[in-house]
């Protein structure tokens, strides 16, 4: 079998853009095997280790320890009631954990490829407390799910999402994920019309931003349209993109930050 014949995982399935990369996936004929907390061919609570290692020992059953692409998406919103830690472990941990614990899976299938969802809350909230990011990557849950009730949600959601993409960064050009063989990389979506944005939208404290975002383009994304992104990051055509954060996000970042990307290295 060719890395396109094995199954691709993706987790966050059940809802959004989790289930619209299922659908496109399916649509082109590929395997796909669904990691959800409901509706998903193996339910799975990826907030906690019990849950992650479940997940993992549970694709490892049913794929014989090979798979062909994975798609880490599931996540939770910044919400005023969600907990910073919650946060931390689904965004982050989670998110972290299954790319560890999936990545020989990858290795066996040969040519393939990794794509966490990020976000451009990363680049567009100001003044964001960094410290928070560096305790994350240190690694110790216990310690930075403390640390993300104190700071909150609001800051925490592109927090969590700040630390998965600089992890994605860091391990991407490694010999565990480019030296052998696994294209890792993040996209950025802005703004998309999933249940998710629905529940930010009701929020007493962010859900009037929703709408105001000057967003270029002019309209809010749509699920298919990240589904396609990664799709094609998944494919044979994205083999030479490493380490990579793809923005989808109508034009957002370049509206508020032109400049900023791509930031020249001084020495
Ligand atoms: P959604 O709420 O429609 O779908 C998220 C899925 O993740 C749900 O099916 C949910 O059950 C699952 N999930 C949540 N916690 C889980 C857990 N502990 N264990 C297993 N599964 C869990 O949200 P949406 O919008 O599709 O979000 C997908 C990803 O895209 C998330 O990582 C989100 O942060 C990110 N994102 C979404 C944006 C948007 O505007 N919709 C913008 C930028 C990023």
């Amino acid at each position: 079998m060719t890395a396109s014949e094995h199954p691709i995982v993706v987790t966050g399935s059940a809802s959004g853009l989790g289930a619209a990369v299922v659908d496109r996936l399916r649509a082109a004929g590929r395997t796909v095997i669904g990691i959800d907390l409901h509706d998903a061919d193996i339910r799975a609570d990826l907030s906690e280790p019990e849950g992650r290692q479940g997940a993992i020992d549970a694709v490892a059953e049913r794929t014989d320890g090979v798979i062909g692409g994975l798609v880490a998406n599931a996540g939770v919103a910044g919400l005023t009631e969600t907990p910073g830690s919650l946060l931390a472990s689904v965004n982050h941990f989670g998110t972290v954990a299954i790319l560890e614990g999936l990545r020989p899976m990858l290795v066996a299938g040969g040519e393939t490829a990794a794509v966490v969802v990020s976000s451009n809350s990363t680049t567009i909230q100001p003044d964001l407390p960094l410290e928070a990011v560096d305790v994350l990557l240190a690694g110790d849950e216990d310690e930075a799910r403390r640390i993300a009730d104190e700071i909150g949600p609001l800051a925490m959601y592109p927090i969590s999402k700040l630390a998965v993409t600089r992890w994605v960064r860091r391990q991407a050009v490694t010999e565990d994920w480019a030296g052998a063989g696994v294209a890792l990389n993040a996209v950025a979506p802005g703004p998309v019309e999933t249940a998710l944005l629905a529940a930010t939208r009701k929020d007493p404290t962010v859900g009037s931003l929703v709408d105001s975002l000057p967003t270029p383009v002019g309209r809010i994304g749509r699920p298919d349209e990240v589904a396609a992104l990664i799709e094609f990051l998944l494919g044979p055509d994205a083999r030479f993109i490493c380490g990579s954060v793809l923005f989808i996000d109508g034009g957002l970042d370049a509206l508020l930050r032109a400049d900023a990307q791509p930031a020249p290295w001084r020495t």
